[in-house]
């Protein structure tokens, strides 16, 4: 054991080469391990599931815009760590999570009292810590025993001594204390710039519009998003900066239903034919069929890297997504999952759709979402 630590822990030390660390490995020795640092590593360790087969980043990978890499049309929600056990919901991405609020009802000067904020897409808990906490235990996902099994499995890890530098040599030593720590660690990780780089091509435009503006193409789709009488996307994909954050952040955090139709490749779906996912009047105490279907709207940053979209992974590309807000969602041409409480938002209130040219205003549409994406202002303003 002394020996895989050992080794371990130079592998650490490797990772951790930028901070100039490499002393001698004691706990306390003098490396800088940061919180950040070990959170990463916590969330990149597929030690910690029931099989040793899945971390976090297998569901929430940074190349698929900290969405699930493994999901398509055919499969589009995520296996477990035990084969064939499937969640209902297609993984949101875990990037800019940090910016969602705690769950709350609020006044919005133009919807009333409405229900906002919470992670989850049914906004269940209110932190990035308490969220941490869920999918190690839970059955279909990591599927961890119980806590201590979480915590046996840190403490024998790699970066178990640095784990001790960032939150003290007796942190093992009460379980429900380590697990707790071990949920800020990841938390602090969500919470770093290498998850919320906020560096697309978008945000250059943000930056300075005449020094780094987007294609013609690109501003189209922009223009479109933006109109209330055309796309109306921001009236709940917002672009103003959030009040709080200051940051533009693609959504008022706000819930809706927005007509998605069932999918019967969900493997909810396949097990149940009846299976309907009631989103957050489901899962209120006790249940309200007013916000039945509605689910929080999601962050659009990284969307081109997170298909399949929606909550049940229904639509296949931003293109579909488009088509899905501008067909006339009364006019059955789509039934939806929940087939009521739709966002008036929608359609002026009559749901006739958004009466956009195909393909012209979808492509400039897509092309704008595509600017969304970190790394693409790269070489432009950052
Ligand atoms: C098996 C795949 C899977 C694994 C493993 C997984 N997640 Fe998730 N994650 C999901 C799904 C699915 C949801 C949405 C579930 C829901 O809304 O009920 C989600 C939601 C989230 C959210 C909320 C995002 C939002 O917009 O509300 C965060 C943050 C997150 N996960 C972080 C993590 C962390 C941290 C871990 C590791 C401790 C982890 N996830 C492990 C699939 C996964
Ligand atoms: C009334 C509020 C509202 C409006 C208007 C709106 N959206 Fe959405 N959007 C949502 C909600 C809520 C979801 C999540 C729905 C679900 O999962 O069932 C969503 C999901 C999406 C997704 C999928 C994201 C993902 O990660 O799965 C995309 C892409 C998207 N919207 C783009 C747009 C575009 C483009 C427009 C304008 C044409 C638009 N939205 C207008 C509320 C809205």
């Amino acid at each position: 054991m002394k020996y895989i630590s050992i080794i371990g822990l130079s592998i650490v030390f490797l990772l951790l080469a930028a901070c100039g660390s490499g002393g001698s490995g004691t706990p306390t020795g003098g490396t800088t391990a940061t919180e950040e640092e070990v959170g990463k590593l916590i969330f990149e360790d597929t030690r910690l599931s029931e099989n040793n087969n899945q971390s976090c980043a297998s569901c929430h990978a940074a190349a698929s815009g900290f969405a699930d890499p493994d999901v398509t049309m055919a499969a589009p929600v995520s296996e477990g760590s035990i084969t064939g056990e499937f969640g209902d919901r297609n993984a949101p991405t875990a990037a800019y999570a940090q910016f969602i609020p705690a769950f709350a009802q609020i006044t919005d000067p133009v919807r009333g009292q409405i229900f906002a904020g919470g992670q989850f897409l049914d906004g269940r808990r209110d932190t990035l810590e308490e969220q941490a906490k869920d999918p190690f235990l839970n059955a279909v996902e990591m599927a961890n025993a119980d806590k201590q099994a979480v915590v046996d499995k840190v403490q024998n890890g790699s970066y178990a001594n640095e784990f001790m530098q960032v939150y003290g040599d007796d942190v093992f030593n009460n379980t429900d204390t380590a697990y707790d720590r071990i949920a800020e660690a990841i938390a602090t990780f969500e919470r770093s710039d290498e998850m919320n780089p906020f560096n697309s091509k978008f945000d250059c435009f943000l930056q300075d519009a005449a020094l780094y503006p987007l294609s013609t193409q690109e501003q189209a789709g922009l223009d479109i998003f933006d109109d209330p009488d055309g796309g109306k996307c921001s009236s709940c994909h917002t672009i103003t900066p959030d009040p709080v954050s200051g940051e533009v952040l693609l959504t008022n955090f706000q819930y809706f239903n927005i007509g998605v139709p069932r999918n019967p490749n969900n493997p909810a779906n396949i097990a149940n034919i009846n299976f309907v996912d009631l989103g957050l009047g489901g899962r209120l105490v006790p249940p309200v069929a007013a916000e039945d279907g509605k689910f929080r709207t999601p962050t659009l940053r990284n969307v081109e890297l997170t298909a399949p979209y929606m909550h049940n992974g229904a639509l296949a590309t931003l293109d579909d997504v488009v088509q899905h807000y501008d067909i006339d969602v009364a006019n059955e041409f789509i039934t939806p999952e929940v087939n009521r409480n739709i966002a008036v938002e929608l359609g002026a209130g009559t749901f006739t759709g958004l009466g956009l040219t195909a393909p012209e205003d979808y492509d400039a549409l897509v092309a704008f979402m595509r600017t969304l994406t970190d790394g693409t202002g790269v070489g432009i303003c950052f």
